[in-house]
């Protein structure tokens, strides 16, 4: 008889997307021992990518928190790709692709096909129905949902999503893998945005239309959320971080699947992305950034 999937932590993972979350997953993940296979097509993202690990992976060697005499030491974990193919070997493959719900069903189609029938492909959406997903592959029993915070180091929680067909053994085998990433692993069910998303989505909306409303200005907004509410970052700095194209495609899901109109996208955020106006990553969101 095979071990439980729980007592076999696959010593190398794959990984799909070396975006904000994915290169995230990719550090705590070659931090914490593992061999990971990164896949990411666009060459610009993986130049950028690594720059960002090595600079972050310094700042923790620096300050104690990652055991290693260089961040080449911890890099030279991660293996880079351009395509699948590689991955055929993982026996659990994390999913960290653009929150597009085409794109993400694309991918989970070609793993399925790609992959072996033991393979574990989780997906870390943070508001696409898992089970959704789970139907674009032939094994909806091995999908999975695994909603990483950004940013990915610094964040404790890992949503592990229980799509309607997903087998009690892949949840056990994925919530040893976030333990084993150093993360803390809670079960949710497959319902719009989960439960992070679905709270935290509609307080970011709210603060676009005061902001929209001429309450007060985004400056003021933040500051009195940080002081009154004594969150660490304002609501709409909060955005920007987490970006406003992701915010506006979460609230969607929630408005479409959820049908209540108090998830419907604030008009200036969605004017804010058909602008290019993304957050952080573009510079320029709410706030300006240099
Ligand atoms: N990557 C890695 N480490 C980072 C980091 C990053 N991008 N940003 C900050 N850190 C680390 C710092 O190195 C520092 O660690 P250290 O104390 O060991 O050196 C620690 O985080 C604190 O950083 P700073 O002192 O520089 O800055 P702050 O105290 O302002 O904290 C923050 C920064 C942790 C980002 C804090 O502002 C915060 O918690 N913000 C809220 C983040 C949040 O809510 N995330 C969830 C978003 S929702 C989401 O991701 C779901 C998605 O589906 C939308």
């Amino acid at each position: 008889m095979s071990e439980p999937l729980e007592d076999t932590i696959p010593r190398t993972i794959g990984l799909v997307g070396a975006g904000t979350m994915g290169r995230g997953i990719a550090e705590i993940a070659a931090c914490a021992g593992l061999e990971v296979s990164l896949v990411e097509i666009s060459a610009a993202v993986r130049n950028s990518a690594v720059e960002v690990l090595r600079r972050s992976l310094s700042r923790g060697i620096a300050k104690g928190r990652v055991s290693a005499a260089s961040p080449d030491e911890i890099l030279c974990r991660i293996r880079w790709h351009d395509s699948l193919a590689p991955l055929a070997g993982c026996q659990f493959i994390i999913e960290a692709v653009p929150e597009q719900e085409h794109l993400k069903r694309q991918v989970l189609t070609d793993l399925d096909r790609v992959c072996g029938r033991e393979t574990v492909l989780a997906t870390n959406t943070s508001s696409i129905s898992i089970t959704r997903l789970a139907a674009a592959t032939g094994r909806p029993g091995q999908v999975v949902g695994m909603h990483f915070f950004n940013p990915v180091p610094v964040m404790e929680p890992v949503e592990v999503v229980r799509g309607l067909q997903t087998t009690q053994s892949v949840v056990d085998c994925t919530v040893a893998l976030a333990k084993r990433l150093g993360k803390q692993p809670l079960i949710v069910k497959d319902q719009p945005g989960f439960v992070v998303n679905r709270i935290l989505l509609p307080l970011i909306n709210e603060a676009a239309f005061v902001l929209q409303e001429g309450t007060a200005d985004a400056a003021t907004i933040d500051e009195l959320m940080r002081l009154g509410c004594n969150h660490p970052m304002g609501p709409l700095q909060l955005a920007d971080f987490v970006g406003l194209d992701v915010c506006l495609s979460i609230l969607r899901v929630l408005h479409g699947e959820l049908g209540d109109p108090k998830y419907r996208p604030c008009p200036l955020l969605t004017q804010l992305v058909d602008a290019g106006r993304l957050g952080r990553k573009t510079g320029w969101g709410f706030f300006k950034y240099t």
